[in-house]
């Protein structure tokens, strides 16, 4: 099977200009799973719900959730990227998972909210899945960008069994990467990080992201990356059914040796 991330800098308050890059990479790059990064479709730096609530609206007249998810389905592609997303009343930063059998389609909404994003969305509440498509033999479960520094995050999404775990991002810090591979190697899954590149500055505020999109194996060994400013689609090949295993000695186990009695 093969993965890939888009690497590139989302337009600004341009939900229509980004939905046209989102379908024509969906249709171009080769890959049985496709992320794009955190608010793919919006852009960024917003910090009302007033601004987020619009965009989210234009997602709406503009058919995004519907045409990503038929593009899912003409292409036979996994799709997941990141968009505002009102729902129940509330306003997520959230991830939709596109399938291409429309049963399987879920949004995941941001469980962990970053900096001004408590000003501008809701703190998400669907929690961490892990949805199971037979049709590719695959158990897949995202996160979004700040939920990385929680080690819950990932290990929850293992314990429910993913075998490949996908964070579509919008990076600042340039610390993360020594973080995933640790993350792939502690739970033996692939983890593939779809982040942004270039800056926006608006609301007072100019934040740069720092792109370096990669996809682990479940040794934590960089099967590819992107450089910090390249728009790109990166790709590698992974076998999902081999993460399921948890042993790596004929005693040790990573899951069954776990002693949850004393961990909090
Ligand atoms: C982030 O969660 N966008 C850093």
């Amino acid at each position: 099977m093969k993965i890939a991330t888009y690497q590139f800098a989302p337009k600004y308050a341009a939900c229509k200009a980004n939905l046209e890059t989102l379908l024509s990479k969906s249709a171009e790059i080769q890959a049985d799973v496709i992320i794009f990064p955190e608010l793919a479709i919006s852009g960024y730096n917003f910090v009302t719900k007033e601004q987020t609530s619009k965009l989210a609206v234009e997602c709406e007249q503009l058919r995004v959730y519907e045409q990503i998810s038929e593009i899912a389905k003409s292409q036979n592609k996994i799709i997941i990227y990141g968009c505002p997303k009102q729902q129940n009343g509330k306003l997520y930063n959230a991830a939709q998972l596109c399938f291409p059998n429309a049963k399987f389609d879920r949004f995941y909404t941001k469980t962990h909210l970053f900096y001004k994003e408590r000003y501008a969305f809701d703190e998400g509440d669907t929690g961490f899945f892990v949805i199971n498509y037979p049709d590719f033999d695959l158990n897949i479960g995202t996160m979004i960008c700040y939920d990385w520094r929680f080690p819950e995050s990932a290990r929850t999404l293992a314990l429910k069994g993913a075998d490949l775990i996908v964070c579509p991002a919008n990076l600042v810090t340039s610390i993360w990467p020594k973080v995933m591979p640790a993350r792939a190697i502690e739970n033996k899954i692939y983890f593939a990080v779809a982040n942004r590149i270039g800056s926006e500055n608006a609301n007072g505020e100019e934040l740069f992201f720092n792109g370096q999109s990669a996809i682990y194996d479940y040794n934590g060994t960089e099967l590819n990356s992107a450089n910090a400013d390249e728009t790109k689609a990166i790709t590698a090949e992974i076998n999902p059914s081999e993460t399921r295993n948890k042993s790596f000695n004929p005693i040790n186990d990573i899951f069954s040796d776990r002693r949850t009695k004393y961990y909090l």
